[in-house]
This record gives C-alpha cells, sequence and structure tokens, in this order.
C-alpha cells in the first residue's frame, strides 16, 4: 500500500531520519519534499502510515505518521479531527436568529428573511468544507435553549446529508432551509406544551402532532420560502412504513427532503441535552436509529453515519472488553473504527485491523448494549 500523498505535502521538511519498517533509512532530517521526491517515493512499496514522520509543513512541526507506542505516563493528546469548523460568531448569530423565528411578535415576512438568512451561512459552510470533512453535532451547541439550538442544527445536519448524498449546491441551501424551517409549526403550539419538562400527556401530544400542519398553513404565505421546505416542515414526522404523521404517508410518497429531515430531526433529538435527560452519544443515538429503520430510508441513512464524526477525538468510549478508552485520531480510511488509546499501557489501538482482539467500540453510554452484544457472542 503506498499512500505517501495523503502523508506527505510538497515543501515538507522532514524534522528526524524516516527509516522503513525494515529499517532502511528513507528521508534523512532536513529533506524538503519536492514534486520529483514525492514521484520517486509514490513507486516506493511501503505504507507510509505505519512509518514515523515528523514534519514542518508551513511553520507548524507535527507528526504526520507512523504509529510510535507512546511511554506509559507520556501518553499523547487526542489529535485535532478532520471536522466542519462553524465559527463562534456564526453558532451564535445562528441561535440568535432563530429565536428570531419563534417569536411570538414576528411576522411571516421577518421570519422568511431570518430563516433564509441562517440557512445561506450553514449551508456556505458545508458547501465549502473539504470533501472528506465530517460533522461532530456536539461542536456546534452554544445554548440549551432547544427549540432554537435544534433548529439550527437540523439545518446543518440536512445540508450535510444533503451534501453527503452528492447534492448540488443549490439543493444543500434548500436542505439548510428546510432544517431551519421544519419545525416553525411549534410557533402555534402552547408554550406550556411546548417546554414542558415532563411527558405529555395524551391531549398535548395530540396538540403537538399538530405543528406540521400548522407549518403547512403557514409556509404557504411566506415568500422566498423553497418548496423543499414547504414540503419538508409537513412531512418530517412522516416515516417510511406508514406509521408517521399527519397523513400516515409511506416510501415514495414522502418527499426526499422530508426523508433527510426525518433522520437529522431523530439523531438531533436523541442527541441532544434536555431538561428531563442528558445528551447521548452519536454512537447511542445511532444504535437507536437502527432499530427505527423502517421508518427510514436506509441509503440515506448509511450516507448520514459516513457524514457524521460519531466518535469524537477526545471523547471516551467502551470497548467490548469492558475497559474505557480515549479516542485518539480519527481514521478515514474505515470511519466507524478510530484509532484508541489505552491509558494503561499507553498504546494506540488501530481497531479496524481484526488483529486488534476483536475489540469493537461502544459510546460511553452504551454499558446495557455491550453486555447484549457479549451475550450474543457467548451463544
Ligand atoms: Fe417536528
Amino acid at each position: 500500500m503506498n499512500n505517501v500523498n495523503q502523508v506527505l505535502k510538497i515543501g515538507d521538511i522532514i524534522q528526524d531520519d524516516v527509516y522503513t519498517a525494515g529499517k532502511v533509512l528513507l528521508l534523512k532530517k532536513g529533506t524538503v519534499i519536492t514534486q520529483p521526491l514525492l514521484y520517486g517515493l509514490e513507486r516506493f512499496d511501503c505504507d507510509f502510515n505505519s512509518i514515523d514522520i515528523i514534519v514542518e509543513r508551513e511553520g507548524v512541526i507535527s507528526q504526520v505518521a507512523g504509529m510510535t507506542a507512546p511511554q506509559p505516563g507520556n501518553a499523547p493528546e487526542a489529535q485535532q479531527d478532520e471536522s466542519i469548523v462553524f465559527s463562534d460568531k456564526l453558532k451564535h448569530d445562528a441561535v440568535e436568529a432563530a429565536k428570531q423565528l419563534f417569536a411570538a411578535d414576528a411576522n411571516l415576512r421577518e421570519v422568511s428573511e431570518t430563516a433564509v438568512s441562517i440557512s445561506n451561512d450553514i449551508a456556505n459552510n458545508i458547501i465549502f468544507a473539504g470533501s472528506d470533512a465530517r460533522l461532530c453535532i456536539q461542536d456546534l451547541r452554544v445554548t440549551d435553549e432547544y427549540t432554537y439550538q435544534h433548529s439550527v442544527d437540523v439545518g446543518v445536519l440536512a445540508a450535510q446529508l444533503a451534501k453527503s448524498l452528492g447534492m448540488p449546491p443549490k439543493w444543500i441551501s434548500e436542505a439548510a432551509q428546510a432544517g431551519v424551517l421544519h419545525d416553525i409549526g411549534k410557533r402555534r403550539v402552547p408554550l406550556e406544551i411546548l417546554n414542558k419538562p415532563g411527558k405529555l400527556t395524551d391531549e398535548e401530544f395530540k396538540i403537538m402532532k399538530l405543528h406540521p400542519v400548522f407549518a403547512e398553513e403557514d409556509l404557504h404565505l411566506i415568500k422566498g420560502v423553497s418548496e423543499a421546505a414547504k414540503a419538508g416542515a409537513y412531512e418530517h414526522h412522516e416515516k417510511l412504513d406508514g406509521t408517521g404523521y399527519p397523513r400516515g404517508l409511506k416510501g415514495a410518497g414522502i418527499s426526499r427532503i422530508a426523508q433527510i429531515l426525518a433522520i437529522a430531526d431523530v439523531y438531533d433529538a436523541l442527541t441532544s441535552k434536555r431538561v428531563y435527560k442528558p445528551g447521548m452519544s452519536s454512537a447511542r443515538a445511532v444504535n437507536i436509529m437502527m432499530g427505527m429503520i423502517g421508518g427510514f430510508n436506509r441509503d440515506y441513512f448509511v450516507a448520514f453515519l459516513k457524514s457524521l464524526i460519531l466518535y469524537p477525538t477526545g471523547s471516551r468510549v467502551l470497548g467490548t472488553d469492558g475497559r474505557s478508552y480515549v479516542v485518539y485520531k480519527q481514521n478515514p480510511q474505515s470511519p466507524m473504527h478510530p484509532f484508541l488509546l489505552d491509558e494503561l499501557s499507553g498504546n494506540i489501538i488501530d481497531v479496524s485491523q481484526s488483529g486488534a482482539d476483536n475489540l469493537a467500540i461502544f459510546g460511553e453510554d452504551c454499558e446495557e448494549m455491550r453486555l447484549k452484544w457479549q451475550e450474543g457472542r457467548n451463544k
């Protein structure tokens, strides 16, 4: 396997002699990576990820490859994820703007302008992020005020899923707008129901379930809102197997945008912190959603998983051996299997390798799932 182009860039300055696994000196300290040199290295039969390489790149010295086992007590810091970065300003502005959407005195024209403005900011960030950049939803959260944060989150998740499905920029923008506006019908749900910390009574739930219908009525009065946003707000609680509401639509009878929103909406609701529950880890949320797969578009769900960082670098996970590990860095070749740091030994574990003692990982809050997995394995 030759992956030199993923590891070294033209202009990198090698900071320490680089040896192959067979102890052959490959690059001397001080070597500057040039196009001809890179060309030569491409023809060298070597897995560049497996050998230690430290470079100076744009004035910053860092290890770009290698699996050097750290010494116990000298464990390395978890690395940075390649994730989509939203500026603090954008995050705060988006939530403040979302508050305007739900303000009792906001008129529909203001709602429309606000929604378009938030959606454009979100969509631009997604469209111009690297094609491999994935989304870590926890990075986006700036408030516990669920209704506003949820509108922004679903806008971002829907846009990211649209991109992951290969949809063009216009569609990504419309997906962002549909996400931001999907729950706009909740403006007409009484606040005591909307913000009730406990479980809703049957009667209250019936009123809550009217919010897609309210959205359908209201959005048709607003100029500048896309047809996708209108369909999405009306149909985002429909399920492919016909068990959703308000109309119990089935399969292809549900618009594509609503199928996207359904996934983004449930994932965000599960991973969000509420007054009455902590937010679940992404891994746990995905596990629960797999149990609801009959309601979702399966292909969209797979694309969604690929577009997310399920195990953020620096977070803790649970191994099937019952031990806790720290996510050390992402594995671009196998996104569901990040590299883990075993704090006891200081070793870095490549979970994607079958040699890693068949270690599988769960979110830190997945103990009962782990036990179930182990039970099934022992049968
Ligand atoms: Fe909803």
